[in-house]
């Protein structure tokens, strides 16, 4: 099931009349900029971590078949590493539309590699939204990735561009490159 988040995203006025926001991504945000930035720095956040574990029936699923897309859920002394983008207000209006369905607009510190800090965005899907799938093993999960395909694309593609843009960072997420084998091993992305 899907839930549109874009009403509930637009109440939030933290950052209203800032000029620019830090927004940090950490699943399809890194590797599909499809919005203007002012300035893009590799960055990562306290207290989270990522997890395959959101239903996408929008983007990488169907309402009848959802993949699974990232979304992060909280864990004690976790970093979630990403890429952090400087954007102008205007551009959550766009942004608000892509993660609609489930995640919502949350502020959180943002740190940069050299260790300064700012607080920003990032758009989380929690346990509690009505396209949640929640925790499975990694060969399950990457069973439904490679079998899920929607209007932006194979789920598989998701997956492997996130890998290859964490790898081009030079950041491990042992998630997401136990799925990325198994989605190998099964030779997708070789087509
Ligand atoms: C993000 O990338 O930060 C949010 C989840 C997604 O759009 O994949």
């Amino acid at each position: 099931m899907s839930f549109d988040t874009t009403a509930i995203n637009k109440l939030m006025d933290k950052f209203d009349g800032h000029h620019s926001v830090w927004l940090f991504g950490y699943g399809s945000l890194i590797f599909k900029a499809d919005f203007p930035f002012i300035e893009r720095r590799p960055a990562l956040i306290k207290g989270w971590t990522r997890r395959f574990w959101q239903g996408s029936h929008d983007h990488r699923g169907t309402a009848d078949a959802p993949g699974r897309v990232a979304t992060l859920t909280p864990q004690e002394n976790a970093v979630c590493e990403g890429m952090a983008y400087l954007v102008t207000p205007e551009e959550f209006e766009h942004l608000d539309y892509r993660e609609k369905n489930g995640y919502l607009r949350l502020s959180t510190d943002i740190i940069f590699e050299d260790g300064s800090s700012v607080e920003g965005l990032v758009y989380i899907a929690t346990e509690d939204n009505a396209a949640y799938l929640g925790p499975a093993p990694e060969v399950d999960i990457a069973r439904q990735i490679a079998a899920s395909v929607g209007p932006s694309g194979r789920n598989s593609d998701y997956l492997l561009d996130l890998a290859a843009a964490l790898r081009a960072l030079g950041k491990q997420d042992s998630h997401v490159f136990e799925i990325e084998s198994y989605l190998k091993q099964w030779g997708a992305g070789t087509t």
